[in-house]
């Protein structure tokens, strides 16, 4: 709830999806005055039954203080917000650096004060300790909206170009995609043998922890580009992975995770990399 020394804000919020609903409903329960739109009205039923106001147009959501866009993709949002004309944009809606760039050149042209973020939650976080929301762009329009931002979740700034929020979300979420997808091969391979995911997850869940303590040591190597190691070479780790491609393909489950990394750390060996340690695979990627 809004505590003493804050101020109750018109939010306005547009879409009312999955994840929009979630920070309109957070938005209410700090007692916030919430106007909301959606391309499908009846969306907002449950909302309103909470107080918030249902808004005819975009335009008529936009008349608050600050407004909150969260549809599926930039190309569906922009003429929502062309409608819009908000004076302050908050754009939560995923996309990549150079649209969210745009956005903000558009938003300038139009007069509009504008930030852009990423959710780091699933809509059931909003609200709570584990929701983090990054953002970019002007860090005057961040700072005069941080506090109704902070109901939604930790918010973290990262800098004044607006496709940085963008570009980090992109990154953090390409960690979560390939970790699931080694997590699934791993399900499947043990699966071969009978050993349900129940029993096999709490061993992946330890290695992980493990796992997450290298990268400090591998962010410092690629940070000096001295790769130089005495703990676990490339060439050992490239043959892992043929033992893993190998024993998959006996196991007669699909390698295409596997094997995708050992492409690349093939590459990294050829390349004369194979007495260094794992960080110089990065050589390889950009
Ligand atoms: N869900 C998550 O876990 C999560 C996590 C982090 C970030 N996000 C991001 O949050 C954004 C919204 O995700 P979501 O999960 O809420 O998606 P969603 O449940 O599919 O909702 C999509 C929203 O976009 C609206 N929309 C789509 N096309 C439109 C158009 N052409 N014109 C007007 N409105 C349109 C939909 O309106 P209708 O209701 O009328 O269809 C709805 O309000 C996405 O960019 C997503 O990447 C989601």
């Amino acid at each position: 709830m809004i505590g003493m020394g804050e101020s109750k804000k018109q939010v306005g919020v547009l879409g009312l999806g999955r994840m929009g609903a979630a920070l309109a409903g957070a938005l209410l329960g700090a007692g916030h005055d919430v106007v909301v739109w959606n391309r499908s009205p009846l969306k907002a039923g449950p909302l309103l039954d909470r107080g918030a106001r249902l808004a005819a147009t975009p335009a008529e959501a936009a008349s608050a203080d600050v407004v909150i866009s969260c549809l599926s993709t930039y190309d569906s949002q922009q003429a929502v917000l062309e409608a819009a004309s908000p004076k302050v944009l908050v754009n939560l809606t995923s996309g990549t650096p150079a649209q969210a760039r745009d956005a903000a050149a558009w938003a300038s042209s139009a007069g509009v004060d504008y930030v852009d973020g990423v959710i780091m939650a699933v809509p059931q976080g909003i609200g709570t300790a584990q929701s983090r929301i990054l953002y970019s762009g002007s860090a005057s329009v961040f700072s005069a909206q941080r506090e109704v931002l902070s109901v939604l979740g930790e918010p973290v700034f990262l800098g004044e170009d607006a496709g940085l929020a963008a570009l980090y979300d992109l990154a953090l979420l390409g960690i979560m995609w390939s970790t699931m997808a080694g997590y699934l091969h791993a399900l499947a391979l043990v699966g071969t043998e009978g050993v349900e995911p129940s029993t096999f997850t709490p061993m992946a869940l330890s290695w992980l922890s493990a796992v997450g303590g290298f990268l400090p040591g591998i962010g410092a190597q690629v940070a000096s580009g001295d790769y130089a190691t005495d703990v676990s070479a490339l060439d050992i780790n490239a043959a892992g992975l043929g033992l893993l491609v190998e024993t998959s393909r006996a196991q007669g489950i699909g390698f295409s995770v596997p094997a995708a990394v050992r492409e690349l750390f093939d590459r990294a060996v050829a390349a004369g990399h194979g007495a260094h340690a794992i960080a110089s695979v990065i050589e390889e990627i950009r």
